[in-house]
Protein backbone atom coordinates (compact mmCIF):
# COMPACT_ATOMS: atom_id res chain seq x y z
CA UNK A 1 0.00 0.00 0.00
CA UNK A 2 2.82 2.55 0.71
CA UNK A 3 4.87 1.70 -2.12
CA UNK A 4 1.63 2.10 -4.34
CA UNK A 5 0.48 5.15 -2.86
CA UNK A 6 4.25 6.59 -3.43
CA UNK A 7 4.38 5.44 -6.86
CA UNK A 8 1.19 7.02 -7.41
CA UNK A 9 2.67 10.30 -6.03
CA UNK A 10 5.57 10.22 -8.69
CA UNK A 11 3.37 9.88 -11.58
CA UNK A 12 1.21 13.45 -10.04
CA UNK A 13 1.70 16.24 -11.95
CA UNK A 14 4.35 18.21 -11.02
CA UNK A 15 2.38 20.52 -8.54
CA UNK A 16 2.66 24.38 -9.57
CA UNK A 17 4.15 26.61 -6.37
CA UNK A 18 2.80 29.78 -7.70
CA UNK A 19 2.66 32.69 -4.93
CA UNK A 20 1.01 35.20 -7.63
CA UNK A 21 -2.38 36.65 -7.30
CA UNK A 22 -3.96 39.21 -9.34
CA UNK A 23 -6.51 39.61 -12.12
CA UNK A 24 -5.42 41.12 -15.59
CA UNK A 25 -7.11 44.46 -16.51
CA UNK A 26 -9.47 44.31 -18.81
CA UNK A 27 -11.99 46.97 -20.66
CA UNK A 28 -15.17 47.93 -18.85
CA UNK A 29 -18.62 46.84 -20.80
CA UNK A 30 -21.81 48.63 -20.05
CA UNK A 31 -24.49 46.24 -20.49
CA UNK A 32 -26.93 43.87 -17.98
CA UNK A 33 -25.87 40.51 -16.82
CA UNK A 34 -28.13 37.47 -16.30
CA UNK A 35 -26.16 34.52 -15.02
CA UNK A 36 -28.08 30.95 -15.01
CA UNK A 37 -26.39 28.35 -12.65
CA UNK A 38 -25.81 24.49 -12.96
CA UNK A 39 -24.53 21.90 -10.96
CA UNK A 40 -21.90 22.18 -7.58
CA UNK A 41 -21.45 24.67 -4.71
CA UNK A 42 -18.18 25.51 -7.14
CA UNK A 43 -19.83 26.35 -9.96
CA UNK A 44 -22.10 28.56 -7.28
CA UNK A 45 -19.17 30.37 -6.35
CA UNK A 46 -17.33 30.74 -9.97
CA UNK A 47 -21.05 32.41 -10.68
CA UNK A 48 -20.55 34.74 -8.23
CA UNK A 49 -16.79 35.70 -8.73
CA UNK A 50 -17.99 36.05 -12.65
CA UNK A 51 -20.85 38.54 -11.60
CA UNK A 52 -17.93 40.71 -9.56
CA UNK A 53 -15.54 40.88 -12.46
CA UNK A 54 -18.39 41.72 -14.54
CA UNK A 55 -19.49 44.65 -11.69
CA UNK A 56 -16.33 45.60 -11.64
CA UNK A 57 -16.00 46.36 -15.50
CA UNK A 58 -19.16 48.43 -15.40
CA UNK A 59 -21.96 45.48 -15.96
CA UNK A 60 -25.47 45.80 -14.30
CA UNK A 61 -27.11 42.64 -12.61
CA UNK A 62 -30.33 41.89 -14.88
CA UNK A 63 -33.72 41.47 -13.20
CA UNK A 64 -35.15 38.68 -15.44
CA UNK A 65 -33.14 36.70 -18.69
CA UNK A 66 -35.28 38.91 -20.88
CA UNK A 67 -33.77 42.28 -19.61
CA UNK A 68 -30.44 40.99 -19.88
CA UNK A 69 -27.80 41.98 -23.17
CA UNK A 70 -25.55 39.03 -21.86
CA UNK A 71 -27.00 35.76 -20.55
CA UNK A 72 -24.19 33.40 -19.08
CA UNK A 73 -25.26 29.73 -18.48
CA UNK A 74 -22.61 28.46 -16.05
CA UNK A 75 -22.37 24.91 -17.19
CA UNK A 76 -22.01 21.33 -15.05
CA UNK A 77 -20.67 18.00 -16.95
CA UNK A 78 -20.59 15.96 -14.10
CA UNK A 79 -23.62 13.77 -15.40
CA UNK A 80 -24.99 13.26 -18.89
CA UNK A 81 -28.78 14.75 -17.28
CA UNK A 82 -27.08 18.39 -16.35
CA UNK A 83 -25.51 18.42 -19.70
CA UNK A 84 -28.76 17.76 -21.67
CA UNK A 85 -30.82 20.17 -19.08
CA UNK A 86 -28.15 22.96 -20.26
CA UNK A 87 -28.58 21.97 -24.36
CA UNK A 88 -32.21 22.38 -23.61
CA UNK A 89 -32.03 25.85 -21.59
CA UNK A 90 -29.86 27.27 -24.36
CA UNK A 91 -32.24 26.09 -27.08
CA UNK A 92 -35.18 28.28 -25.55
CA UNK A 93 -32.55 31.18 -26.15
CA UNK A 94 -33.62 31.10 -29.54
CA UNK A 95 -35.91 32.94 -30.23
CA UNK A 96 -34.53 36.07 -28.20
CA UNK A 97 -31.60 36.07 -29.96
CA UNK A 98 -33.16 36.23 -33.16
CA UNK A 99 -35.24 39.34 -31.86
CA UNK A 100 -32.27 40.88 -30.44
CA UNK A 101 -29.25 39.46 -32.52
CA UNK A 102 -27.02 41.84 -30.00
CA UNK A 103 -27.42 39.47 -26.96
CA UNK A 104 -24.47 37.69 -26.29
CA UNK A 105 -25.02 34.14 -25.03
CA UNK A 106 -21.71 32.46 -23.35
CA UNK A 107 -21.45 29.04 -21.93
CA UNK A 108 -19.33 28.94 -19.29
CA UNK A 109 -17.74 26.42 -16.90
CA UNK A 110 -17.12 22.22 -16.98
CA UNK A 111 -19.16 21.92 -20.03
CA UNK A 112 -17.67 24.74 -21.90
CA UNK A 113 -14.06 23.65 -20.92
CA UNK A 114 -15.31 19.75 -22.24
CA UNK A 115 -17.06 20.71 -25.89
CA UNK A 116 -15.28 24.04 -26.68
CA UNK A 117 -15.31 24.68 -30.31
CA UNK A 118 -17.97 22.04 -30.96
CA UNK A 119 -20.46 23.64 -28.71
CA UNK A 120 -20.08 26.82 -30.83
CA UNK A 121 -21.07 24.18 -33.97
CA UNK A 122 -23.81 22.52 -32.32
CA UNK A 123 -25.81 25.44 -30.69
CA UNK A 124 -25.37 27.94 -33.38
CA UNK A 125 -27.17 31.02 -31.16
CA UNK A 126 -23.90 30.53 -28.87
CA UNK A 127 -21.12 33.41 -28.79
CA UNK A 128 -18.11 32.65 -26.14
CA UNK A 129 -17.73 29.93 -24.89
CA UNK A 130 -15.12 30.07 -21.80
CA UNK A 131 -13.44 27.19 -20.06
CA UNK A 132 -13.91 27.46 -15.25
CA UNK A 133 -9.97 29.28 -15.60
CA UNK A 134 -10.65 32.40 -18.05
CA UNK A 135 -13.73 33.49 -16.64
CA UNK A 136 -11.55 36.63 -15.86
CA UNK A 137 -11.40 37.58 -19.50
CA UNK A 138 -15.42 37.17 -20.30
CA UNK A 139 -15.47 41.52 -20.22
CA UNK A 140 -13.04 41.68 -22.54
CA UNK A 141 -14.18 38.89 -24.60
CA UNK A 142 -18.22 40.34 -24.29
CA UNK A 143 -16.16 43.81 -25.90
CA UNK A 144 -14.41 42.08 -28.51
CA UNK A 145 -17.47 40.33 -29.53
CA UNK A 146 -19.64 43.41 -29.73
CA UNK A 147 -17.27 45.11 -31.27
CA UNK A 148 -17.55 42.49 -34.48
CA UNK A 149 -15.17 39.68 -33.21
CA UNK A 150 -16.23 36.05 -34.25
CA UNK A 151 -17.81 34.00 -31.62
CA UNK A 152 -14.84 32.58 -29.61
CA UNK A 153 -13.55 30.00 -27.42
CA UNK A 154 -11.44 30.27 -24.52
CA UNK A 155 -11.15 27.27 -22.39
CA UNK A 156 -7.16 27.45 -21.39
CA UNK A 157 -6.12 26.10 -18.11
CA UNK A 158 -4.02 28.64 -15.95
CA UNK A 159 -1.45 26.10 -14.85
CA UNK A 160 1.75 28.04 -14.06
CA UNK A 161 0.23 30.86 -12.85
CA UNK A 162 -3.09 29.51 -11.47
CA UNK A 163 -5.19 32.49 -10.97
CA UNK A 164 -7.72 32.42 -7.74
CA UNK A 165 -10.64 35.08 -8.48
CA UNK A 166 -10.72 37.14 -4.77
CA UNK A 167 -14.46 38.01 -3.66
CA UNK A 168 -15.47 41.20 -3.01
CA UNK A 169 -17.15 41.46 0.21
CA UNK A 170 -19.60 44.37 0.66
CA UNK A 171 -21.02 45.38 3.64
CA UNK A 172 -24.75 45.00 4.44
CA UNK A 173 -25.64 42.84 0.99
CA UNK A 174 -23.09 39.44 2.62
CA UNK A 175 -25.16 36.26 3.54
CA UNK A 176 -24.59 34.05 6.89
CA UNK A 177 -22.26 31.66 5.17
CA UNK A 178 -20.46 32.28 2.54
CA UNK A 179 -17.86 30.06 0.06
CA UNK A 180 -14.00 30.00 0.02
CA UNK A 181 -12.33 28.58 -2.22
CA UNK A 182 -8.82 27.07 -1.22
CA UNK A 183 -7.73 24.84 -5.00
CA UNK A 184 -8.89 23.95 -8.20
CA UNK A 185 -8.29 20.92 -10.27
CA UNK A 186 -8.21 17.41 -8.98
CA UNK A 187 -5.12 14.75 -9.50
CA UNK A 188 -7.26 12.12 -8.41
CA UNK A 189 -8.53 9.61 -11.28
CA UNK A 190 -11.29 7.98 -10.15
CA UNK A 191 -12.83 5.58 -13.18
CA UNK A 192 -16.29 7.66 -13.15
CA UNK A 193 -15.23 11.13 -12.86
CA UNK A 194 -14.91 13.51 -16.22
CA UNK A 195 -13.79 16.42 -12.93
CA UNK A 196 -9.69 16.29 -13.84
CA UNK A 197 -11.17 17.08 -17.63
CA UNK A 198 -12.74 20.03 -16.66
CA UNK A 199 -10.85 21.58 -14.44
CA UNK A 200 -7.76 20.09 -14.60
CA UNK A 201 -4.84 19.09 -12.40
CA UNK A 202 -4.61 20.56 -8.76
CA UNK A 203 -3.62 23.97 -7.90
CA UNK A 204 -3.75 25.37 -4.59
CA UNK A 205 -4.81 29.06 -3.79
CA UNK A 206 -2.31 30.17 -0.58
CA UNK A 207 -2.88 30.03 2.67
CA UNK A 208 -2.40 34.15 3.31
CA UNK A 209 -4.30 34.66 0.87
CA UNK A 210 -7.39 32.12 1.77
CA UNK A 211 -7.29 33.75 5.56
CA UNK A 212 -7.23 37.21 4.26
CA UNK A 213 -10.31 36.87 2.31
CA UNK A 214 -11.86 34.69 5.32
CA UNK A 215 -11.21 37.53 7.28
CA UNK A 216 -12.53 40.31 4.78
CA UNK A 217 -15.61 38.14 4.39
CA UNK A 218 -16.02 38.33 8.49
CA UNK A 219 -15.24 41.79 8.66
CA UNK A 220 -18.24 42.37 6.41
CA UNK A 221 -20.74 40.64 8.17
CA UNK A 222 -20.46 36.67 7.44
CA UNK A 223 -20.23 34.17 10.33
CA UNK A 224 -20.01 31.11 8.36
CA UNK A 225 -16.75 30.20 5.80
CA UNK A 226 -17.28 26.76 3.26
CA UNK A 227 -14.02 26.07 2.39
CA UNK A 228 -14.18 24.86 -1.24
CA UNK A 229 -11.79 21.90 -3.59
CA UNK A 230 -12.27 19.01 -5.74
CA UNK A 231 -10.53 17.09 -3.04
CA UNK A 232 -10.78 19.98 -0.33
CA UNK A 233 -8.46 18.06 1.84
CA UNK A 234 -5.39 17.51 -0.34
CA UNK A 235 -4.58 20.84 0.30
CA UNK A 236 -0.99 21.75 -0.14
CA UNK A 237 0.44 25.46 0.63
CA UNK A 238 2.43 27.12 -2.69
CA UNK A 239 4.09 29.34 -0.43
CA UNK A 240 5.21 26.78 2.10
CA UNK A 241 7.58 23.63 1.85
CA UNK A 242 6.01 20.71 0.88
CA UNK A 243 4.77 18.12 3.53
CA UNK A 244 7.59 15.58 4.80
CA UNK A 245 8.03 13.13 2.26
CA UNK A 246 8.60 10.54 4.70
CA UNK A 247 4.94 10.95 5.36
CA UNK A 248 3.22 10.37 2.58
CA UNK A 249 -0.23 10.11 3.69
CA UNK A 250 0.26 13.45 5.01
CA UNK A 251 -1.24 17.10 3.44
CA UNK A 252 -1.62 20.60 4.90
CA UNK A 253 -4.80 20.79 5.21
CA UNK A 254 -5.25 20.37 8.58
CA UNK A 255 -2.68 23.57 8.89
CA UNK A 256 -4.44 25.71 6.90
CA UNK A 257 -7.49 25.09 9.19
CA UNK A 258 -5.52 25.85 12.12
CA UNK A 259 -4.64 29.00 10.67
CA UNK A 260 -7.99 30.03 9.77
CA UNK A 261 -9.46 29.43 13.78
CA UNK A 262 -6.39 31.15 14.85
CA UNK A 263 -6.25 34.04 12.32
CA UNK A 264 -9.90 34.75 12.37
CA UNK A 265 -11.21 34.78 15.76
CA UNK A 266 -14.56 36.49 14.62
CA UNK A 267 -15.80 33.27 12.33
CA UNK A 268 -18.65 31.21 14.06
CA UNK A 269 -18.22 28.05 12.01
CA UNK A 270 -16.12 26.43 9.25
CA UNK A 271 -16.76 23.97 7.09
CA UNK A 272 -14.73 22.27 3.99
CA UNK A 273 -16.38 20.37 1.02
CA UNK A 274 -15.58 17.31 -0.32
CA UNK A 275 -12.65 16.08 0.99
CA UNK A 276 -11.59 12.50 -0.69
CA UNK A 277 -11.64 10.07 2.28
CA UNK A 278 -7.75 9.08 1.54
CA UNK A 279 -6.57 12.04 3.04
CA UNK A 280 -8.64 11.96 6.19
CA UNK A 281 -6.09 11.41 8.11
CA UNK A 282 -5.22 11.80 11.88
CA UNK A 283 -4.10 14.80 11.83
CA UNK A 284 -7.49 15.86 10.17
CA UNK A 285 -9.36 14.07 12.87
CA UNK A 286 -7.26 15.57 15.72
CA UNK A 287 -8.21 19.05 14.32
CA UNK A 288 -11.91 18.28 14.35
CA UNK A 289 -11.44 17.40 18.20
CA UNK A 290 -8.88 20.61 18.84
CA UNK A 291 -11.14 23.72 17.07
CA UNK A 292 -14.52 24.66 17.99
CA UNK A 293 -15.16 26.19 14.98
CA UNK A 294 -15.22 23.51 12.82
CA UNK A 295 -17.96 21.95 12.26
CA UNK A 296 -19.38 18.19 13.86
CA UNK A 297 -20.30 17.20 10.70
CA UNK A 298 -18.54 16.02 7.13
CA UNK A 299 -19.23 15.52 4.00
CA UNK A 300 -17.46 12.48 2.51
CA UNK A 301 -18.22 11.12 -0.46
CA UNK A 302 -18.07 7.08 0.02
CA UNK A 303 -19.27 6.28 -3.82
CA UNK A 304 -20.09 2.66 -2.94
CA UNK A 305 -19.74 0.32 0.20
CA UNK A 306 -18.01 -2.73 -1.92
CA UNK A 307 -14.78 -3.26 -2.49
CA UNK A 308 -14.95 -4.78 -5.55
CA UNK A 309 -16.57 -1.47 -7.12
CA UNK A 310 -14.51 0.68 -5.05
CA UNK A 311 -11.48 -0.98 -6.79
CA UNK A 312 -13.31 -0.32 -10.26
CA UNK A 313 -13.80 3.22 -9.53
CA UNK A 314 -10.40 3.55 -8.62
CA UNK A 315 -11.20 5.30 -5.31
CA UNK A 316 -7.98 4.27 -3.56
CA UNK A 317 -9.32 2.77 -0.22
CA UNK A 318 -11.53 0.21 1.15
CA UNK A 319 -14.79 -0.02 2.77
CA UNK A 320 -12.65 -0.89 5.97
CA UNK A 321 -10.61 1.83 5.53
CA UNK A 322 -13.56 4.36 4.98
CA UNK A 323 -15.04 2.81 8.20
CA UNK A 324 -11.63 3.24 10.37
CA UNK A 325 -11.37 6.93 8.92
CA UNK A 326 -15.07 7.69 9.98
CA UNK A 327 -14.44 6.17 13.24
CA UNK A 328 -11.19 8.02 13.95
CA UNK A 329 -13.05 11.40 12.59
CA UNK A 330 -15.48 10.55 15.61
CA UNK A 331 -13.31 9.42 18.62
CA UNK A 332 -11.81 13.13 17.74
CA UNK A 333 -14.77 14.82 17.55
CA UNK A 334 -18.15 12.80 19.54
CA UNK A 335 -21.80 13.29 17.80
CA UNK A 336 -20.30 14.27 14.50
CA UNK A 337 -22.88 13.81 11.81
CA UNK A 338 -21.50 12.07 8.33
CA UNK A 339 -23.15 12.63 4.92
CA UNK A 340 -22.08 11.24 1.88
CA UNK A 341 -22.31 10.97 -2.18
CA UNK A 342 -23.29 7.13 -3.58
CA UNK A 343 -23.39 6.09 -7.62
CA UNK A 344 -25.91 3.54 -7.70
CA UNK A 345 -25.51 0.76 -10.60
CA UNK A 346 -22.12 1.71 -11.69
CA UNK A 347 -20.34 -0.79 -14.36
CA UNK A 348 -20.54 -4.15 -13.48
CA UNK A 349 -22.49 -3.75 -9.88
CA UNK A 350 -23.93 -6.54 -8.91
CA UNK A 351 -26.75 -7.17 -6.41
CA UNK A 352 -24.22 -8.45 -3.65
CA UNK A 353 -22.27 -5.05 -4.20
CA UNK A 354 -25.15 -3.36 -3.89
CA UNK A 355 -26.46 -5.00 -0.43
CA UNK A 356 -23.06 -3.69 0.61
CA UNK A 357 -23.58 -0.16 -0.25
CA UNK A 358 -26.63 -0.40 1.88
CA UNK A 359 -24.97 -2.36 4.90
CA UNK A 360 -22.11 0.41 4.85
CA UNK A 361 -24.78 3.26 4.93
CA UNK A 362 -26.81 1.91 7.68
CA UNK A 363 -23.35 1.24 9.66
CA UNK A 364 -21.75 4.59 9.10
CA UNK A 365 -25.31 5.70 9.90
CA UNK A 366 -24.97 9.02 7.55
CA UNK A 367 -27.88 11.17 8.33
CA UNK A 368 -27.97 12.60 5.30
CA UNK A 369 -26.69 11.44 1.63
CA UNK A 370 -26.48 12.60 -2.16
CA UNK A 371 -27.47 9.51 -4.32
CA UNK A 372 -26.73 9.47 -8.37
CA UNK A 373 -27.30 6.64 -10.78
CA UNK A 374 -24.01 6.09 -13.20
CA UNK A 375 -23.72 8.08 -15.96
CA UNK A 376 -20.70 7.39 -18.52
CA UNK A 377 -19.39 10.19 -19.16
CA UNK A 378 -16.64 11.00 -22.54
CA UNK A 379 -13.39 10.47 -21.67
CA UNK A 380 -13.41 8.86 -18.56
CA UNK A 381 -11.16 5.85 -17.83
CA UNK A 382 -15.00 3.68 -16.87
CA UNK A 383 -16.21 4.19 -20.44
CA UNK A 384 -14.21 0.78 -21.24
CA UNK A 385 -16.29 -1.09 -18.08
CA UNK A 386 -19.28 -0.71 -20.38
CA UNK A 387 -22.76 0.46 -18.64
CA UNK A 388 -24.68 -2.71 -17.91
CA UNK A 389 -26.51 -2.49 -15.28
CA UNK A 390 -30.19 -1.63 -16.57
CA UNK A 391 -32.07 1.70 -15.96
CA UNK A 392 -34.88 -0.26 -14.59
CA UNK A 393 -32.60 -1.75 -11.74
CA UNK A 394 -30.50 1.49 -11.52
CA UNK A 395 -33.73 3.01 -10.78
CA UNK A 396 -35.41 0.42 -8.07
CA UNK A 397 -31.80 0.25 -6.50
CA UNK A 398 -32.07 4.50 -5.95
CA UNK A 399 -35.13 4.38 -4.26
CA UNK A 400 -34.61 1.26 -2.07
CA UNK A 401 -31.11 3.67 -1.30
CA UNK A 402 -33.24 6.57 -0.44
CA UNK A 403 -35.89 4.71 1.63
CA UNK A 404 -33.11 3.57 3.62
CA UNK A 405 -31.04 6.92 4.16
CA UNK A 406 -34.66 9.12 4.77
CA UNK A 407 -35.51 6.26 7.61
CA UNK A 408 -31.71 6.78 9.24
CA UNK A 409 -32.29 11.17 8.51
CA UNK A 410 -36.16 11.15 10.40
CA UNK A 411 -34.86 8.86 13.42
CA UNK A 412 -31.50 10.85 13.98
CA UNK A 413 -34.07 14.07 13.28
CA UNK A 414 -36.66 12.67 15.91
CA UNK A 415 -33.67 12.00 18.41
CA UNK A 416 -33.26 15.61 18.90
CA UNK A 417 -36.53 16.53 19.62
CA UNK A 418 -36.41 18.46 23.13
CA UNK A 419 -32.78 19.04 23.15
CA UNK A 420 -31.03 22.77 22.92
CA UNK A 421 -29.32 23.25 20.12
CA UNK A 422 -27.59 26.59 18.43
CA UNK A 423 -28.93 27.52 15.26
CA UNK A 424 -26.38 29.89 12.98
CA UNK A 425 -29.29 30.98 11.11
CA UNK A 426 -29.31 31.95 7.31
CA UNK A 427 -32.15 33.55 6.26
CA UNK A 428 -35.86 33.51 5.82
CA UNK A 429 -37.77 29.82 5.39
CA UNK A 430 -38.79 29.19 1.77
CA UNK A 431 -42.38 29.24 3.19
CA UNK A 432 -44.09 30.77 5.90
CA UNK A 433 -42.99 33.13 8.78
CA UNK A 434 -39.91 31.49 9.53
CA UNK A 435 -36.20 32.01 9.77
CA UNK A 436 -34.09 28.73 8.92
CA UNK A 437 -30.36 28.41 10.03
CA UNK A 438 -28.17 25.06 11.05
CA UNK A 439 -26.76 23.61 13.59
CA UNK A 440 -23.24 22.64 14.31
CA UNK A 441 -24.09 19.03 13.34
CA UNK A 442 -25.81 20.28 9.65
CA UNK A 443 -29.16 19.64 10.47
CA UNK A 444 -31.61 21.80 8.95
CA UNK A 445 -33.63 23.89 11.29
CA UNK A 446 -36.66 26.51 11.12
CA UNK A 447 -37.54 28.92 13.68
CA UNK A 448 -41.20 30.02 14.14
CA UNK A 449 -42.02 33.39 14.73
CA UNK A 450 -39.93 35.45 12.77
CA UNK A 451 -40.66 38.14 13.62
CA UNK A 452 -38.93 37.83 16.84
CA UNK A 453 -36.14 37.00 15.04
CA UNK A 454 -35.92 39.71 12.51
CA UNK A 455 -33.17 41.70 14.05
CA UNK A 456 -30.75 37.88 14.04
CA UNK A 457 -30.28 38.34 10.07
CA UNK A 458 -27.13 37.25 10.69
CA UNK A 459 -26.92 35.44 14.51
CA UNK A 460 -26.48 32.20 16.58
CA UNK A 461 -29.61 31.76 18.78
CA UNK A 462 -30.02 28.85 20.98
CA UNK A 463 -33.59 27.01 20.47
CA UNK A 464 -35.24 23.83 21.91
CA UNK A 465 -36.01 21.34 19.28
CA UNK A 466 -40.32 21.04 19.26
CA UNK A 467 -40.58 18.44 16.11
CA UNK A 468 -38.98 16.91 13.71
CA UNK A 469 -39.93 17.31 10.03
CA UNK A 470 -39.05 14.78 7.34
CA UNK A 471 -35.83 16.45 6.23
CA UNK A 472 -35.58 19.44 9.13
CA UNK A 473 -36.17 20.45 12.55
CA UNK A 474 -38.45 22.85 13.84
CA UNK A 475 -38.08 24.99 17.01
CA UNK A 476 -39.79 28.41 18.26
CA UNK A 477 -38.68 31.56 20.03
CA UNK A 478 -38.31 32.51 23.37
CA UNK A 479 -42.45 33.45 24.19
CA UNK A 480 -42.82 28.99 23.73
CA UNK A 481 -40.26 27.52 25.04
CA UNK A 482 -41.60 25.48 28.28
CA UNK A 483 -38.50 24.28 29.57
CA UNK A 484 -35.65 26.92 29.10
CA UNK A 485 -35.97 30.42 27.74
CA UNK A 486 -33.69 30.82 24.11
CA UNK A 487 -30.89 32.68 24.83
CA UNK A 488 -30.06 34.67 21.50
CA UNK A 489 -26.18 35.51 20.49
CA UNK A 490 -26.23 37.68 17.54
CA UNK A 491 -22.75 37.38 17.05
CA UNK A 492 -22.21 40.53 15.28
CA UNK A 493 -23.00 42.52 18.33
CA UNK A 494 -20.83 40.60 20.69
CA UNK A 495 -17.82 40.93 18.58
CA UNK A 496 -18.70 45.11 18.18
CA UNK A 497 -18.84 45.02 22.49
N1 LIG B 1 -22.14 9.34 -12.77
C1 LIG B 1 -22.91 9.52 -11.67
N2 LIG B 1 -22.55 10.25 -10.61
C2 LIG B 1 -21.34 10.85 -10.67
N3 LIG B 1 -20.69 11.63 -9.80
C3 LIG B 1 -19.51 12.01 -10.34
N4 LIG B 1 -19.37 11.47 -11.56
C4 LIG B 1 -20.50 10.73 -11.79
C5 LIG B 1 -20.93 9.94 -12.87
N5 LIG B 1 -20.18 9.76 -13.96
C6 LIG B 1 -21.22 11.95 -8.46
C7 LIG B 1 -20.29 11.45 -7.36
C8 LIG B 1 -19.66 12.71 -6.86
C9 LIG B 1 -20.77 13.71 -7.06
C10 LIG B 1 -20.35 15.14 -7.06
O1 LIG B 1 -21.30 13.36 -8.33
O2 LIG B 1 -21.07 10.83 -6.36
O3 LIG B 1 -19.24 12.62 -5.51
Amino acid sequence: MYVSRLLLESLRSPRPRSCKQGIAASPQVSLRYFIHTFGCQMNAHDSERMAEVLRTHGATQASTLEDADLIVFNTCSVREKAEQKLRSEVGKLLPLKRARPDLVIAIAGCVAQQEGERLLKSIRHVDLVIGPDNLAELPALVVAHQAGAPPAVRTVFDLDNPEFLQAAPEPGTVPASVLVTTMKGCDERCSFCIVPTTRGPERYRPSSAIVDEIAQWVAAGALEVTLLGQTVDSYRDPCLAPPSSDDPDETQFPTLLRLIASKVPGLARLRYTSPHPRHATESLARTHGDLDVLAHHVHLPVQSGSDRVLRRMIRRYTRQEYIERTTRLRRFRPGLTLSTDIIVGFAGETDQDFAETLSLIAEIGFTSLFAFKYSPRPGTPALRLGDDVPEAVKSERLARLFELSEAQQRAHLQSLVGTTQTVLIEGPSKSGNMVQGRTQRNEIVHIGEARHLAHLAHGLVEVRIERANKHSLVAYSVANSETKPHRFLPLLQERQS
